[in-house]
């Protein structure tokens, strides 16, 4: 039996390691995991193998260097299997992002691909190993080289802003990236003072046309002939998809062909192609086992919602593929429902519509799937209600 800490207040934010594969407790079934638990919380499951299938397909058909945004889920054990796998490139985002990577998988290369950061975490990623910065103005470019002592050895990558339109289910417009104005300056301004330059942009999350990275490598050919600037690498950002009910993408060879001609309609071929994953890496590899704590007409009222790993299906609609997990018999009928979460607030349900067994009841656990990325990563303690408990399902 495994019973976490049900308070988070005086625990690490992750689980410690039980010395087993992965530092997970590890079992060969979902049913394996529901039976050996004991607590009250939500389960969230990692599946490693799923995650090294992911890992192996960009790093073999990915037209460059393949870095995992480790943002999509931090979590040890995932950090520790793509690792395993070969993957030596990590995107992280702040201090505890570089710490984490560090700890799991001490030797790994590190790009600090936020375009905004503290002048604090510009120095720790230094010390840290961290020679890969991104920035996105005059003022990032100011603070980068301030709090690295104008080191000689950055690479530097400029975030462009991409011209607005694409096909993401979650467009990253807006807030972050240079305009194409801006970005000529800032080439000329950045060039005599990196050891290498390159040039970054994402196209937005869950993107749905591979065409969006030929169009953005389209834009970044014309902005290098107006800059008239050499350049050393190219990151085409993250991106890629995950099959989500409704939201079918195109098989991820279809981006990697893209992403591969266009590389070449443009004359990229020498420079060092870079590509940050994070959805795609982990999504399908992992789930969210949430356990029906009451039933009121085609209303689950859940012990997991959207302050739980359920964001993106409360603020966004998204429905994730659903399976209920229950001993004996299950309605062969389905029939939609609606989830709520356990918290107080309101805003805290996921409309669906979510297909079920018809008799889906108090006591039954429903596995919420390709949750892997975005899931529990975004989870917070609100009322009390975050879960400790993460297992790795083998089989
Ligand atoms: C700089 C950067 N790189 C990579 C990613 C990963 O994107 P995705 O999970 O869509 O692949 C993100 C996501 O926000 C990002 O901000």
């Amino acid at each position: 039996m495994f019973n976490p800490t049900p308070s988070r207040l005086a625990q690490p934010a992750l689980l410690p390691d039980y010395d087993r594969p992965f530092g997970l407790p590890a079992f060969n079934s979902v049913e394996d995991a529901i039976r050996s638990y004991d607590g009250d919380d939500a389960i969230y499951v990692l599946y490693p193998k799923r995650i090294e299938a992911a890992a192996r397909m960009f790093l073999s058909g990915f037209p460059g260097k393949s870095i995992y945004a480790v943002k999509a889920n931090p979590h040890p054990a995932v950090l520790k299997t793509l690792w395993a796998t070969g993957m030596r490139g990590f995107d992280v985002a702040s201090i505890r992002e570089i710490d984490q990577v560090r700890a799991a998988c001490p030797d790994a290369e590190l790009y600090l691909m936020h375009p905004v950061k503290s002048r604090r975490t510009i120095r720790h990623a230094y010390e840290a190993g961290v020679r890969h910065f991104a920035f996105d103005c005059a003022a990032e470019l100011g603070k980068i080289l301030v709090e690295t002592n104008d080191a000689a050895d950055l690479h530097l990558h400029l975030r462009l802003a991409l011209p607005v339109g694409g096909s993401a289910s979650m467009p990253l417009e807006g807030k972050y990236g240079a305009t194409y104005r801006d970005a000529v300056d800032l080439l000329r301004a950045a060039r005599p003072v990196a050891a290498k330059l390159g040039v970054c942009f994402h196209v937005g999350s869950q993107c749905m046309d591979p065409a969006d990275y030929i169009r953005a490598l389209s834009y970044v050919h014309g902005l290098l002939e107006t800059a008239d600037i050499q350049i050393n690498s190219l990151d085409c950002g993250g991106g890629f998809p995950v099959a989500y009910p409704g939201l079918t993408p195109p098989p991820m060879q279809a981006y990697f062909n893209r992403i591969q001609k266009g590389l070449k309609m443009f004359g990229f071929e020498n420079l060092e192609i870079i590509g940050e994953p994070g959805r795609a890496l982990c999504g399908e590899g992992g789930s969210t086992l949430a356990r029906v704590e009451l039933r009121k007409g085609q209303d689950l009222y859940l012990n997991e919602g959207s302050y739980g790993s359920l964001f993106d299906a409360a603020q966004c609609g998204w429905k994730y593929p659903v399976k209920l997990h229950r001993p004996g018999e299950v309605s062969e009928q389905n029939e939609g429902f609606r989830f709520f979460g356990p918290t107080c607030d309101s805003l805290d349900k996921m409309a669906g519509p979510f297909q079920l067994p018809a008799d889906t009841r108090e006591g039954d656990w429903i596995e919420i799937c390709h949750l892997g990325a975005y899931g529990q990563a975004l989870a917070t303690n609100f009322n009390g209600f975050q879960s400790e408990a993460t297992v790795a399902v083998i089989g």
